[in-house]
């Protein structure tokens, strides 16, 4: 009983430690043999989800611009604050094939510490140069406004291809 109830204590200890070890090693276990949840650590990023409770806390305020909303908007001023996560959802997350985490780290959205965030600004730049200035000064295409987009070189993969398959 004693020794019981001092792996117990050692368990409650050793949990911020084991906690650390978890995130960096999921396989790693509190040598008391006792389980020490880790669902927080190892819980999977559910995009569908995150989208589902950024949508009900913007509810209200969707059609206000994006700055007024959100915290550090600096390319997506003016456009209504529910269309910016759908630009993140399939402008951006989708034709790039990554999810939210390749640019944000999740639940601090605002923070620009992941370069892909400031690189996607500077992409965005870009391809409005692209469709503003220099799509227009070709002559005889196919469509009267003729546009790129991320799709249009990213298909679904980070890094573009060079050559078919
Ligand atoms: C390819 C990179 C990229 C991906 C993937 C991406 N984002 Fe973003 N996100 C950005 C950029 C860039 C901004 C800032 C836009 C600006 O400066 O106007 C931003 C801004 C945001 C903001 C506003 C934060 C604030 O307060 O300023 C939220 C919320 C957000 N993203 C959520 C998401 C969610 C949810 C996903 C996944 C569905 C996602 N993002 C996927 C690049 C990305
Ligand atoms: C004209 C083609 C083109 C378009 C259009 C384009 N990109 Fe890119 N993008 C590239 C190239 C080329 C790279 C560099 C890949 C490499 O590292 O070799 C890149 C890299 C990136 C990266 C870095 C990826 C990584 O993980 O290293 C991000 C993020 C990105 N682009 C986002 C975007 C977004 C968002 C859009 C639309 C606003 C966009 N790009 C439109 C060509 C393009």
């Amino acid at each position: 009983m004693i020794r019981y109830s001092i792996s117990i204590v050692l368990t409650l200890l050793l949990a911020p430690v084991v906690g650390q070890l978890a995130k960096s090693n999921q396989s790693a276990k509190p040598e008391s043999g006792i389980q020490i949840p880790l669902a927080q650590n190892t819980k999977p990023f559910n995009q569908e989800q995150t989208l589902v409770e950024l949508r009900k806390q913007i509810a209200e305020q969707k059609e206000k611009p994006a700055e007024v909303v959100f915290k550090n908007i600096q390319w997506l001023k003016g456009i209504p604050a529910g269309r910016v996560l759908a630009i993140m959802e399939i402008g951006y997350s989708k034709s790039l094939g990554v999810d939210c985490t390749h640019c944000h780290v999740v639940d601090q959205w605002e923070k620009d510490d992941k370069p892909t965030k400031q690189i996607t600004r500077e992409m965005a730049t870009m391809v409005r140069l692209i469709n503003n200035e220099h799509l227009k000064k070709i002559k005889n295409l196919k469509s009267e406004n003729p546009v790129i987009n991320c799709t249009t070189c990213h298909r679904g993969q980070t890094k573009p291809a060079l050559n078919l398959p």
